[in-house]
């Protein structure tokens, strides 16, 4: 039998080696992380929620659905007789695409927006948000282009960072994504050789400027996207929420090949976190399969109580009643904006959804006021968050979904308190009490857009 090797005695020749290991060993571990982290940062989300939270101050900062109107009894009777009744297989594991009485449902909820859909092309995800980070996962190598509307959605923006895509930024108009600025965008990018991956967009209601994308601009959106060779993600969290009762045709019932993503955590509850994406069938498996990558599968829990509440409360009514009060809300902070802001603050008109995006006055930088603002019990959201490329310096997000409209409109004095500090120091020393970066409206491009 070979006896086992003896192991040489240590010389000299060991010791650096050894050494080495030692400083490997003492490497900090974020050394060792993945180059694609570095463009994970702290979404500015995280710390809006802390301020959020403390409650002296008036958040008009993050996007929290309001649930107060939510009849939390009859569904805490669902909850439990889900237990009671279909708890082993609530409890239990499902299929990666998920539960396919869901599925169905989904297809009857996009209905709504002109969309006729195969359950089979249903992928149910936890939150829009997976499925945003599971299409970026699917499509985007690093270095590779997405256009998204400037500003966007920070999570988006989030998922774009975390898979080293480059963010193009193409302007909106008050009626959305402007379609010349988009083909401009795509013939400057096709000049240096560049093809997008995706268009990302949020056509309803914009998270978060406000706006919605004209219904005569769709077909012409995809049709420039199609020309060009360009998949088109859209995103609809908003979608049921106009407050004229309208809904307008998703841009997926106008062509079968958009990625569409929906979610039930503005219509129904966020802390479920189920949302889905309808993908065109030659996507489909690919999804799923990065989907079961991510989580095996989605809860089975939430998703059947999810299907539960479809089936047997009246949602559609549920809707109607969360859009009174957002629209009540939306109505308490346009007439505060009104009422206290000083000259040279303009903003948007929603007709839906949670957000208006604010232009402050030119000098003004909505991020190094922010701490002056939470100082003053008062937090929103500043504008660079929302661009990939630190524009937006002169914007900011309300939200206007969570507080009572009495807090809102205390919110919009106390904001408004500030601003005023802000163009005093102006008109006093002539520069801001900062200095702001840049500044242009929503209106206008960032730099990065070709
Ligand atoms: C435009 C947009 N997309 C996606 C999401 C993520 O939603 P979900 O809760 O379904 O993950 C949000 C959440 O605020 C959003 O505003």
């Amino acid at each position: 039998m070979p006896q086992p090797a003896t192991p040489p005695p240590p010389s000299d020749a060991a010791v650096p080696a050894a050494g080495v290991a030692a400083a490997a060993a003492a490497a900090a571990p974020t050394e060792r992380f993945a180059a694609r982290t570095a463009g994970m940062t702290a979404s500015e989300i995280r710390a809006l929620f802390a301020v959020a939270s403390r409650p002296e101050v008036v958040s008009l900062a993050g996007g929290m659905p309001n649930l107060a109107a939510l009849p939390l009894e009859s569904l805490a009777a669902e909850v439990g007789n889900l237990v009671a009744r279909d708890g082993q297989v609530a409890l239990q594991y499902g299929s990666a695409q998920g539960v396919p009485a869901l599925r169905e449902q989904i297809c009857e909820v996009m209905a709504l927006e002109g969309i006729r859909a195969d359950p089979d092309d249903v992928v149910v995800t936890v939150g829009s948000q997976m499925a945003l980070d599971l299409v970026t996962r699917i499509y985007c190598d690093p270095g590779d282009v997405v256009l998204a509307e400037g500003p966007s959605y920070v999570g988006a923006l989030g998922s774009f960072a975390a898979y080293q895509a480059r963010v193009v930024h193409v302007a909106m108009d008050e009626h959305g994504l402007v379609p010349e600025l988009l083909r401009d965008a795509l013939r400057s990018l096709a000049a240096q050789g560049i093809t997008p991956k995706l268009l990302y967009t949020i056509p309803n209601f914009h998270n978060p400027a406000g706006v919605t994308l004209a219904v005569e601009r769709r077909a012409e959106v995809l049709e420039i996207c199609a020309s060009y060779g360009v998949a088109v993600v859209e995103d609809n969290p908003y979608g049921l929420l106009g407050f004229s009762g309208r809904t307008y045709p998703a841009l997926r019932s106008l062509d079968r090949d958009v990625v569409y993503l929906g979610s039930f955590s503005k219509t129904f509850a966020s802390g479920l976190r189920v949302g889905w994406a309808l993908v065109p069938p030659a996507v489909r498996d690919r999804l799923v399969l990065a989907a079961e990558s991510a989580t095996l599968c989605p809860p089975s829990f939430t998703q059947m109580l999810v299907s539960r509440y479809l089936a047997g409360h009246d949602w559609r009514s549920q809707i109607k009643t969360f859009t009174e009060a957002y629209r009540e809300r939306r109505d308490a902070l346009l007439d505060a904006l009104e009422t206290h802001l000083p000259d040279g603050c303009t903003w948007n008109v929603p007709d839906g959804g949670f957000y208006v995006w604010l232009t402050v006055p030119e000098g003004v930088d909505t991020k190094a006021m922010l701490p002056r603002a939470v100082t003053a019990r008062v937090a929103y959201a500043s504008g660079t968050g929302f661009y990939a490329d630190g524009f937006g310096t002169r914007q900011l997000r309300l939200s206007y979904c969570y507080p009572t409209p009495e807090r809102i409109t205390e919110g919009v004095r106390r904001l408004a308190g500030v601003l005023e500090a802000e163009l005093d120091v102006m008109r006093t020393f002539g520069t801001p009490a900062r200095p702001a970066l840049g500044a242009g409206g929503p209106q206008t491009p960032s730099p990065s857009t070709p």
